[in-house]
């Protein structure tokens, strides 16, 4: 039996815990710092909260986060890694990925997601629901391509950046790092570190 562990009982958490199934993940535990007052997610368990889950590591064949906000997300990984955790990359079943990508330990592919030849995405990352990643694109560590957006050829997404649902990113654009871009926007030049980009075509904020 392949046991799982994820951090974060939220919905995303949820969907990390479907797609684990299906990816023939066969238990799955949750911890939260929430726990003992909350004690399930959805159809599963709530076992302890998250320092618990690094005394309990090596019970485990492989460690999650699944906590949304990426600077939180990034450092619990970084944490938990140093404390001894196994830790997978989750792709499910329908994600369509080129055997040409380096994907990071950590990061999880939802369901519909596309990530074409030669692209590298690091480690901890969320590529959401029906994303797209053209060819050659370069994601940081603990980045979120949220549902549906849709990133051209060669863009850059730097560390913990977040694009939003449905947003568009240009061919070759580089974001920076710390960047949010807004649901629905339409990136068409380069966005520097640290700030937030809306709109059609995308102005920082
Ligand atoms: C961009 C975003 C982060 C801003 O959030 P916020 O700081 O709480 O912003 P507010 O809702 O207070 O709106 C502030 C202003 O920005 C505008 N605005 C907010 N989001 C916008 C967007 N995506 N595109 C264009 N304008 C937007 C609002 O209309 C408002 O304008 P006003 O000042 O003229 O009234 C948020 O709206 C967003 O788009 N988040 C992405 C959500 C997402 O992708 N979820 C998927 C999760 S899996």
């Amino acid at each position: 039996m392949r046991q799982l562990a994820i951090l974060g009982a939220s919905g995303h958490g949820k969907v990390v815990a479907d797609c684990a199934e299906l990816c023939g993940w066969s238990s799955i535990s949750f911890f939260d710092d929430a726990w003992p007052d909350k004690t399930s997610n959805g159809a599963w368990s709530i076992a302890g909260d998250s320092r618990s889950l690094l005394r309990r590591l090596s019970e485990f064949d492989g460690v999650l986060v699944a906590i949304g906000n990426n600077q939180i997300r990034s450092a619990k990984l970084q944490e938990l890694v140093e404390g001894g955790a196994r830790v997978p990359v989750l792709i499910h079943p329908s994600a369509v990925v080129s055997r040409y990508v380096e994907i990071g330990a950590g990061s999880v592919l939802f369901a519909g997601a596309v990530v074409n030849v030669d692209c590298h995405i690091g480690t901890g990352a969320i590529i959401n629901t029906a994303a797209s990643i053209d060819h050659d694109c370069r994601l940081g560590n603990a980045v979120h391509i949220s549902p549906g957006a849709r990133l051209a050829g060669g863009v850059r997404v730097g560390d913990r950046s977040w694009v939003g649902i449905g947003a568009s990113v240009k061919q070759l654009v580089e974001i920076g790092a710390d960047v949010t871009v807004g649901a629905g926007a339409a990136v068409i030049s380069n966005i520097p570190d640290d700030c937030l980009a809306i709109g059609v075509p995308a102005r920082i904020r």
